[in-house]
């Protein structure tokens, strides 16, 4: 490749970009030698350039307008690290429509504008690689596309958010509540001052429309995906799932059955022997069906400068390669088909429902015949613990449809026998 090198650029020298920066410069030989050529950061977009030469970015190569970067001809790899949905997806475009490949880490804009941005990379024949937009440093997304597309993927179940996994691992270890591990975790800086994003779900969301995209082969927007956070798990559900055999996980779910989807995230139980269960603090894992490999499954660090910065610089490894062997757009976008996403009333699970209730005659039959009423069955009966007067019961069913189970409870729910019902919980993996 003699003298010359591919120069890049960097939208965002924030703790991402500042970790791009970090591997390039760091391991600059081995890359080199990888990808058969130099890769070199030729301008850094950034208003806060005290920030950037903190991370070692030299003045020289700051600058505060996107036009330096965009309208530069020499630079053949933009790497998108700003986050947000509407700067970062104006200069997306722009750099896809000057010729230019794009590496993000962006998991919030492809999850809402996925369709816009990979339709632009097909007209415009460039690369949008995002390796970095699931699981961090995981390499997920390049193995769904190439070691694995020989496989009809059944299913996936991910542990795709470190914060609420720290979180849930905690509450099980110490037997500690909710409200005391978020601002455990808010200390050690792990969940944000508005942990909205983590709790509530809404970042597994988004992964799991990226993943299921690939592995199902049909779009998968954010809005399509069911999602319910950890926030209402408490210590006596831990206290159940450990007696029951199970671990509490936030897990994001992709099945494909009959030809189908479902798409949904859930504080779920799950087999202590289940691989999934000992993924436990920050870390995340994958785990995929598929029907030739069987089960496999990928862990590590879903978060971090280095171990993002990790997938963000293969991605633009990848790119560099791609355009000196001139095969960009090599992958296109694998939604080349438009399969139904069942409504979660038409999916089924096995679920735990934990109810106080009268402590008197009749009162538990009353209440199996309303789930045998509603086509809910049963699979056992916890009742050993009384709270005041309460009698304290455990439910696990079989399999049931969603809506039957729904409707049993909303029944239930309404009978004078019945106080409260604590908490209802989706049993996977069994
Ligand atoms: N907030 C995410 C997490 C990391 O806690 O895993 C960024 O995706």
């Amino acid at each position: 490749m003699g003298g010359k090198c591919i120069q890049a650029a960097l939208l965002g020298c924030g703790t991402v970009g500042g970790g791009v920066w970090k591997v390039l410069n760091n391991n600059q030989d081995i890359i080199r030698k990888r990808a058969g050529i130099d890769i070199k950061i030729k301008k850094v977009l950034e208003i806060d350039f005290e920030k950037a030469q903190k991370a070692g970015v030299p003045k020289a190569v700051l600058t505060k307008n996107p036009d330096d970067i965009i309208n530069d001809k020499d630079i053949d790899i933009v790497i998108e690290v700003i986050g947000g949905t509407t700067l970062s997806r104006e200069l997306i475009l722009r750099a896809m429509q000057a010729g230019k490949s794009v590496v993000t880490a962006n998991k919030d804009l492809l999850a809402q504008d996925g369709e816009e941005l990979f339709g632009a990379a097909g007209k415009n024949k460039v690369d949008l690689l995002f390796e970095a937009s699931v699981g961090g440093g995981i390499p997920i997304i390049h193995p769904l596309k190439e070691g694995l597309s020989g496989n009809q993927i059944k299913a996936i179940y991910g542990i795709v958010n470190g914060t609420t996994n720290y979180m849930l691992t905690k509450m099980s270890q110490d037997g500690s509540n909710y409200a005391d591990v978020l601002t455990e975790a808010q200390e050690k800086g792990y969940a944000e001052a508005d942990p909205t994003s983590d709790v509530e779900g809404y970042d597994s969301a988004r992964k799991l429309a990226i993943l299921s995209s690939i592995a199902f082969n049909t779009r998968v927007s954010f809005k399509d995906v069911y999602c319910e956070g950890i926030s209402k798990i408490t210590a006596r559900d831990i206290m159940y799932a450990k007696e029951l055999n199970y671990v509490v996980k936030l897990l994001a779910i992709g099945k494909e059955t009959d030809g189908e989807i479902e798409v949904r995230v859930h504080p779920t139980f799950i087999p202590q022997s289940h691989p999934l269960a000992s993924v436990n603090d920050v870390f995340n894992a994958i785990f995929i069906q598929g029907d030739a490999v069987g089960d496999v499954m990928f862990y590590g660090r879903g978060a971090g400068e280095l171990p993002t910065a990790s997938a963000v610089v293969g991605d633009v490894i990848d790119a560099a390669r791609n355009k000196i062997m001139n095969v960009r757009g090599r992958i296109a976008c694998t939604c080349y088909d438009n399969k139904i996403i069942r409504d979660i009333g038409d999916t089924k699970a096995k679920f735990y429902v934990r109810m106080k209730v009268l402590d008197r005659t009749g009162v538990l039959a009353a209440i199996a015949s309303v789930f045998g009423n509603q086509e809910v069955s049963l699979d056992s009966v916890i009742q050993k613990r009384n709270i005041g007067s309460l009698a304290e019961i455990v439910w696990v069913t079989h399999d049931v449809l969603e809506k039957n189970i729904q409707d049993a409870l909303k029944i239930i729910g309404g009978l004078s026998i019945v106080e409260e019902i604590c908490n209802v919980i989706r049993v996977e993996g069994e």
